[in-house]
């Protein structure tokens, strides 16, 4: 589709963003929950697992200024801002766990929010892209966002995002609650997004579709990462068989296990 074919972004070769996490941790006040992580999320798409509470959600908060960090995040070599806004500014956008629209508003009026940073004329621009690219919501420009359903809410957060151009997407959990063909959809759509020239950093539970469309994937418990890798191969490790895909450890292919980095000490 056109939005994700022509967004500014991928115009004028520009490089597709790199971010670089190095020793990171962050938390809630003295509860630390992220402790010294490292990854990188490379132009693509980027899968982080892991179960409840692992601290999915505060990765991408740190990330995103929302919650203080320690540690080095560069994104193309630059460290990346402090404050929220300023992050938005160096190109990155995160879709927050929930959605988190503004319900009594409508569709048009939430996307013009995710353009608040740009002028005018080119907000008006990118939100004739976004309907080019989620055809569906042009038709719902003035439906209340609150009133509509969790699959079509979820496409509005993610158009919403996209209206700051952004070249690293932050998606937390697009699929959660959704209903299995919703969630093909929306996991295709970030697939889309990452191909037309955005990096895309996705926190999901759906493990087995999310490792199908991923390009890399990493395993974090309890704050840390536990095994990182190629998604196909990652997909086949007993790490994730096991814990995730509830396979037998007994069909575990060799092959995929070595190609997975794990912590030397479990
Ligand atoms: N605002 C907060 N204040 C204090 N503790 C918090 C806060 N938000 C999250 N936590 C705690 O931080 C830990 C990690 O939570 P986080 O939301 O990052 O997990 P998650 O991996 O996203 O889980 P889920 O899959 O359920 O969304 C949990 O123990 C959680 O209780
Ligand atoms: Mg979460």
């Amino acid at each position: 589709m056109m939005w994700y074919r022509d967004t500014p972004f991928v115009l004028g070769g520009a490089p597709q963003a790199h971010l670089k996490v190095q020793g990171l941790s962050a938390g809630y006040g003295a509860f630390l929950v992220l402790r010294d992580l490292s990854l990188e999320v490379r132009p693509g798409l980027t899968v982080v697992l892991g179960p409840n509470g692992a601290g999915k959600t505060t990765l991408l908060k740190a990330l995103n200024g929302l919650i203080r960090r320690q540690g080095v995040v560069t994104l193309d070599g630059e460290d990346l801002p402090e404050k929220t806004d300023r992050i938005v500014k160096a190109g990155v956008a995160l879709v927050p766990e929930g959605r988190q629209l503004f319900p009594q508003m409508t569709v048009l009026e939430n996307l013009e929010l995710g353009g608040w940073l740009v002028p005018k004329a080119e907000r008006a621009r990118r939100l004739e892209q976004a309907f080019a690219g989620f055809p569906k919501l042009r038709d719902r420009a003035q439906q209340l966002a609150g009133t509509m359903s969790g699959g079509e809410q979820q496409m509005v957060a993610v158009a919403r995002a996209m209206m700051s151009a952004p070249r690293l997407l932050m998606l937390d959990e697009p699929s959660l609650g959704l209903a299995p063909r919703m969630v093909d959809e929306l996991l295709g759509m970030a697939r889309r997004i990452a191909d037309a020239g955005t990096t895309v950093l996705m926190v999901e539970q759906n493990v087995k579709k999310a490792l199908a469309v991923a390009d890399r994937g990493y395993v974090l418990e309890r704050g840390t990462l536990v095994a990182s890798g190629p998604a196909r191969l990652l997909a086949r490790s007993s790490v994730v068989r096991e814990a995730y895909l509830g396979a037998d450890s007994a069909a575990t292919p060799s092959t995929a296990n070595t190609a997975v980095r794990r912590p030397a000490v479990a």
